[in-house]
């Protein structure tokens, strides 16, 4: 990773936050999008610590006007990109029919979907260029469904079917594209999640505690970005799942299940 321009948004919290740090530690030079400019420069601070140049950049992926900024402020301070990283994301914890305003499910698509888009549309000139890495950050609820999840579920599998469309397209063109599906990963992604008032349910239901750890989730997905892997589905529950949702697809549906009643 050394020298190399990695573009991450979602950077000022979690997983987006540790990936900065740990790519500064390996000598990237780093471009840090996400809507609190506080949080995101004190994270930019943390990576300068360690040796990295950073810029950040105070944008919401939502608006498709950021997300070019976003790539114009790269291409400015370091001539380019190799590495989009497309992490900045939210959720929701709410069944659907206890939903009050449905405007949240389309707000949850405008960020983790259109915001994903627009980025990699703005980015993939410059992704030809150096022959980068183009990265989704998904979640398993992007390849199966997950109760009190339908529209978080819906926008995560919508970054799936695009990414996986575009590596196609992209094969010829030196551009790697990198799926990554996490389990729960602690964060403090939960407590923001929307409720079924649309306003962040602010206890995490997850036992935070006995899940994977944000170290692990960004060293995984660093490892995938160097081998320029097609996918990584992170946790030994989720690979087994997905085989078994071939052959017995009502048994993955009651993990799930199970998974959300239990906080696990
Ligand atoms: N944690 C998990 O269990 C888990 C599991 C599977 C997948 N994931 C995925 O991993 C990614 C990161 O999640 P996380 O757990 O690290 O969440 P997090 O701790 O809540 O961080 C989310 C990041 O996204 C940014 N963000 C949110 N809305 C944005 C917007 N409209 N424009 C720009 N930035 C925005 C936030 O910053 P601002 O609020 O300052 O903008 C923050 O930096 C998400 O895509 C999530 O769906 C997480």
């Amino acid at each position: 990773m050394k020298n190399k321009v990695v573009v991450i948004t979602g950077a000022s919290k979690g997983i987006g936050a540790e990936l900065a740090r740990q790519l500064a530690a390996k000598g990237a030079k780093l471009v840090l999008a996400a809507r609190g400019s506080q949080e995101l420069e004190e994270v930019a601070q943390q990576c300068r610590e360690r040796g990295a140049s950073v810029i950040a950049v105070k944008a919401d992926v939502a608006v498709e006007r950021d997300c070019a900024a976003i790539m114009s402020g790269a291409a400015l301070a370091y001539g380019g990109v190799d590495v989009l990283v497309n992490n900045a994301g939210m959720t929701m914890w709410a069944r659907f029919e206890e939903i009050e305003d449905l405007s949240i499910l389309g707000r949850i698509m405008q960020v983790n979907y259109m915001g994903a888009v627009y980025c990699t549309r703005h980015a993939l000139p410059w992704l030809r260029a150096s022959g980068g890495v183009l990265v989704g950050i998904s979640s398993l609820a992007g390849r199966t469904g997950v109760p009190t999840r339908t529209g978080y579920s819906a926008s995560k599998h919508a970054m799936a079917g695009f990414f996986d469309s575009l590596r196609i397209e992209l094969a010829d063109s030196g551009v790697a594209v990198t799926m990554i599906y996490p389990g729960f990963v602690s964060t403090g992604i939960r407590e923001n999640a929307a409720g079924p008032d649309g306003k962040p349910i602010l206890v995490s239901p997850v036992k935070e505690g006995e899940v994977m750890g944000v170290e692990e989730c960004a060293r995984l997905i660093v490892d995938a970005i160097g081998r320029r892997r097609r996918e990584v589905v992170m946790t030994a529950r989720g690979k087994i799942g997905l085989w078994l949702k071939l052959v017995a697809p009502s048994l993955i549906d009651r993990i799930a299940r199970r998974a959300i009643e239990r906080g696990r």
